[in-house]
């Protein structure tokens, strides 16, 4: 399965959702490979691949049609592979905008791996430019990661609409998987407020597990570790392994 982690706004947690995930995954014994998608290569970094062998990455075989098997490379955890993000990512709209079939390039990429995974996760920029367009035609679902705060429901709202726009342009695209509800803080009264209202509109589409706020999870990616090597006893590490189970039980 393959499976894009997605949203437009910055700084909602998709970065550490899908590698904590992966890290869960990878945990239950599962061919797991992470993609990074972002020029920023943070995925990457948090799991403790330093900036300068960030090279092969997902840029070249997106960009110059590096044939993928010879970029991944194994990570710390075992059963956790890593297709690592550059730099030149972050002129992919402009270097794929004349190449035919540029919504699918990723797509073709994976077609060769496709099976030595039991699960890839992609970890997407904060646009819905052509990485994300790519990642969400490579995929069969994507997630949706969300602060409870009151200008998100309105962004998510957006993002939903692209989302089909992009489905009524290019056809199959990834389903949603759900909307997780991340950096939950419940001493505010506004979080509970805005977490109902979410579930009320999304009822089913929202996932149970909710991951709060925790500095845990916000020190991790310093040290190059999962939220598992590094806290194993955190409410992080024990939201997203609740999440991973929640995700495999729905597919
Ligand atoms: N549950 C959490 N508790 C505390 N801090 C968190 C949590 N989730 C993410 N963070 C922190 O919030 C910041 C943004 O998270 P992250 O990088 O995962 O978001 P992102 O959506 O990938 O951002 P971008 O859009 O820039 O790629 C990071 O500093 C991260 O460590
Ligand atoms: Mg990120």
């Amino acid at each position: 399965m393959i499976l894009s982690i997605v949203n437009n706004k910055g700084g909602v947690g998709k970065t550490t959702s899908a590698v904590s995930l992966a890290a869960a995954f990878a945990a239950t014994k599962r061919r797991t490979l992470l993609i990074d998608l972002d020029a920023q290569g943070s995925a990457s970094l948090s799991l403790g691949i330093a900036r300068a062998d960030l090279s092969p990455s997902s840029a070249e075989v997106i960009l110059e049609g590096l044939p993928i098997a010879s970029a991944i490379r194994p990570s710390l955890v075992e059963h956790l592979a890593i297709l690592p993000g550059g730099m030149t990512l972050a002129s992919a709209d402009l270097a794929l905008s004349d190449v035919k079939g540029r919504e699918t390039v990723l797509k073709a990429a994976l077609g060769p791996i496709r099976s030595a995974y039991d699960l890839v996760i992609l970890d997407c920029p904060p646009s819905l430019g052509l990485l994300t367009v790519n990642a969400l035609t490579a995929s069969d679902f994507f997630i949706i990661p969300l602060t409870p705060d009151y200008l998100a429901l309105e962004g998510l709202v957006n993002l939903m609409e692209a989302v089909e726009r992009i489905r009524a342009g290019i056809g199959k695209v990834a389903e949603l998987l759900g909307i997780l509800l991340t950096l939950c803080d419940y001493r505010l009264n506004a979080t509970n407020e805005i977490i109902a209202m979410i579930r009320g509109h999304y009822g089913r589409k929202v996932f149970k597990t909710e991951i709060r706020g925790s500095v845990r999870l916000k020190e991790a990616p310093s040290f190059g570790k999962t939220i598992f090597d590094f806290a194993p006893h955190s409410s992080g590490a024990d939201g997203y392994s609740k999440l991973a189970k929640e995700i495999l039980k729905a597919i």
